[in-house]
């Protein structure tokens, strides 16, 4: 599949799973995003759902439906007058269900939530749980994390933007336990996505120009709640230094080689947004992303 353009499905029909995440369970990857199948207005587009494609290969990918929809209620949060983007979905061994997150807002940005969405299978239906400002913390591009010891953690753009906030969430996955710490104070980081090498984790992030694409960096730290660190631009090749037009979206491994999913954002035809998967490569330790024209699947 061509790095940048639209992808279809096994149907031949473009993949709406637009700031998506990859979840890996037994075997078969999930993608999860956000589902703009309709027409943009002033940049924008009402809230369709969330769908998921799944595929064994990560290049043909079975169009599993919605998996969260739109609900045609007024006040209604899920209402098509909402804005729902960045679906996080984690595994929860522990109660055997599918937590997905997601940044839950109205059209000017100023609702700023999370919410909440569960279900005992990968392909849902999830069910709505409710939203919430973080520790009463404005939130919108965030990421859900899980890391190798089973613990979860929410990564949020914060402050307007401006400062990162990352909270950990109980032992099911659904609760925030209330502990969280301010990460990459007033550094105006977004579209976040997490990962770990070795010792360190790594997070690359966006710039906030909206859907305009800039510069991606990545930071690192030794903990989660340790001192995050921005350190340098990974990407390389035409049109790095605009993370070759594309925008952060989430970080997966397949078969022990970390991936990240980028967005190609159409802002005036959202639902025509590409996307590109991109092996992180390690260059002195230092992880890089090296343009390729095409993603052969694994
Ligand atoms: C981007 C963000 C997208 C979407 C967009 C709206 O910065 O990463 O998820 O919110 O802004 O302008």
């Amino acid at each position: 599949m061509k790095n940048g353009a639209l992808w279809l499905d096994t149907d031949g029909r473009g993949i709406q799973a637009h700031g998506g995440s990859i979840l890996q369970h037994n075997g078969i990857f999930y993608w999860y995003g956000e589902n703009k199948d309709t027409d943009t207005h002033n940049r924008s587009v009402d809230f369709v759902g969330f769908s998921c494609y799944k595929s064994r290969d990560l290049l043909h990918w079975e169009n599993c439906g919605l998996v969260l929809s739109a609900v045609n209620e007024l006040g209604h949060d899920l209402h098509p007058d909402s804005v729902c983007e960045r679906p996080s979905v984690l595994y929860n061994a522990e109660t055997q269900k599918f937590v997905l997150w997601f940044h839950l807002d109205n059209r000017r940005y100023t609702r700023a939530e999370v919410g909440l969405a569960v279900s005992n299978t990968p392909t849902g239906p999830f069910t709505y749980m409710g939203s919430q400002r973080p520790g009463s913390h404005d939130s919108r591009d965030f990421t859900a994390f899980q890391d190798r010891d089973g613990r979860a953690y929410l990564f949020c753009s914060s402050d307007w933007n401006a400062t990162m906030r990352v909270w950990e969430l109980d032992k099911t996955y659904t609760k925030l336990t209330g502990s969280g710490k301010e990460i990459l104070i007033d550094q105006a980081r977004e579209a976040p996505a997490l990962w770990h090498s070795g010792e360190k984790y790594l997070m690359f992030s966006s710039g906030c120009t909206g859907w305009s694409p800039n510069t991606m960096l990545y930071a690192e730290s030794s903990a989660i709640f340790g001192s995050w660190r921005l350190i340098d631009a990974p990407c390389r090749g035409p049109g790095a230094r605009r993370t070759f037009g594309a925008q952060s979206a989430a970080v997966f491994a397949a078969n022990g080689q970390p991936y990240l999913l980028l967005d190609h954002w159409h802002p005036d035809d959202l639902r025509n947004s590409g996307y590109t998967i991109l092996p992180i490569t390690f260059e002195n330790g230092l992880p890089a992303l090296n343009w390729q024209d095409e993603w052969m699947g694994i």
